[in-house]
């Protein structure tokens, strides 16, 4: 099917009403710099789900959550019983985050399924669209909570002790959450409570620089690569910054430097392909005139190439504790996720409708994580890039224009109807 162009439900997707969405959307939780700053599960996003929900119920889609507090928006199919297409994506964003990382595939998924249903294409399958709980990891680390315990892939109370900066534990955050939707029906959770999805597809903006590069409307995504975020905290203790010689000090700062300089050498690819980001700090008590006594920091480690992810993300303990000279660090593993490749059926269905329609393609990895690698256990799995200005993306600055971003979602509603049907 996805051969030809299905020429009513193409017309049927509105640029203009998935560009006035996006933009609602964007109003919640507004920074300067046009970001968005609307971390999970709070007032915030709330506000922008009942949005979602209102605009999906209004077509005639029904809304359920799951004890993740995963959003759902279901539309019916023809036969009773048959296991739903899900599409969708996240609707947190960074504390400094842009318009569209997330929050499109939310939106692409409404737009498309409501195009299907304007159009009159009828589907075998129900459609459903998620927006998952806690995607980005900004607020409650890590990232991708919500995809990870809908696929079994770590139980649903792992997360529960931890903090955000306000010490809010995320067990406590979404109870709260959960009573706020209590109105809302409640479903089970992903594949632990019940039948795995048929297939799985998200639409997201490309967040680097390539399609716009090569004049290209979509990236047909043929995996994610590997992730790996530890945290580490550097024990040392507190001392008069004027009194105190310095070596006689078990300074966590100075520590902290040291580490993080050896971490560097670890991680030197001079090809460029690995990343390694240290992005995130705390130093206890935070005073001029105190030698510091913790330092804790987030290490985000990522590469294509499973061996690399297992060898060097495996090396960072030892190379922090070998680089100490005066303090004890504690380090544990957040998240990790290996390499991931999609199976051929969705990505061939994504460039077989990218092309049926002229639209410019490119196979290609993603370098950003996604709930969809969770997915790739449970269905087949695949993901629709479009491109972004300048490849910026966690940033204020992120902007996809109005036609990429319907060229995307005419792309993903020729593949829900294709896979909805099979
Ligand atoms: C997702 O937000 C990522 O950091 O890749
Ligand atoms: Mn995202
Ligand atoms: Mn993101």
């Amino acid at each position: 099917m996805a051969d030809v162009v299905a020429p009513n439900l193409v017309a049927a997707v509105s640029e203009l009403r998935q560009w006035e969405r996006l933009m609602e959307m964007a109003k919640l939780g507004a920074i300067p710099g046009d970001g968005v700053n609307r971390a999970c599960l709070t007032p915030l996003d709330r506000q922008a789900r009942r949005m979602f929900i209102a605009w999906g119920e209004a077509l005639g889609l029904t809304a359920s959550v799951d004890r993740l507090g995963n959003l759902f928006l279901r539309h019916e199919g023809s036969e009773a019983g048959l296991a739903p297409v899900l599409t969708g994506s996240h609707m947190d964003s960074q504390p400094k985050g842009g318009r569209f990382d997330g929050i499109y595939g939310v939106i692409a998924g409404l737009e498309a399924v409501q195009a299907l249903r304007e159009a009159g294409v009828a589907t075998r399958r129900p459609i459903e669209v998620v927006a998952w709980t806690n995607e980005e990891g900004g607020r409650f680390a890590p990232g991708c909570m919500g995809s990870m315990a809908y696929a079994g892939f770590a139980p649903p109370g792992t997360w529960d002790a931890i903090e955000d900066t306000q010490a809010v534990r995320f067990g406590d955050a979404l109870a709260e959450h959960l009573a706020e939707e209590a109105d809302i029906a409640r479903r089970p959770l992903g594949v632990v409570e019940g039948p795995a999805p048929h297939a799985y597809v998200e639409a997201h903006i490309e967040q680097g620089p390539i399609l716009e590069g090569r004049d290209l409307d979509i990236g047909v995504v043929t995996g994610i690569q590997g992730s790996r975020w530890f945290s580490v905290e550097i024990h040392g203790r507190s001392d008069h910054a004027g009194t105190t010689p310095v070596s006689m000090r078990q300074d966590a700062m100075q520590d902290a430097i040291r580490a993080i300089t050896a971490l560097n050498a670890l991680m030197r690819d001079p090809s460029d392909v690995l990343r390694f980001t240290v992005a995130r700090m705390e130093v206890f008590p935070n005073s001029s005139n105190s030698v510091a006594d913790l330092v804790r920091f987030s290490i985000d480690f990522r590469h294509p190439d499973r061996a690399v992810v297992l060898a060097r993300g495996n090396a960072i303990e030892g190379v922090i504790q070998s680089a100490l000279l005066h303090c004890t660090a504690v380090v544990h593993e957040r998240f990790t996720a290996m390499p991931t490749q999609f199976q051929p059926l969705v990505p061939d269905a994504v460039e077989r409708a990218a092309r049926a329609q002229g639209l410019a393609s490119l196979r290609m990895p993603s370098g950003a994580f996604h709930d969809a690698q969770f997915m790739v256990p449970l269905c087949p799995t695949g993901m629709i890039f479009v491109p972004c200005r300048d490849g910026i993306s966690h940033n204020p600055a992120e902007y996809s224009a109005p036609d990429q971003l319907a060229a995307g979602t005419r792309v993903l509603a020729q593949v829900l109807a294709e896979l909805a049907n099979s």
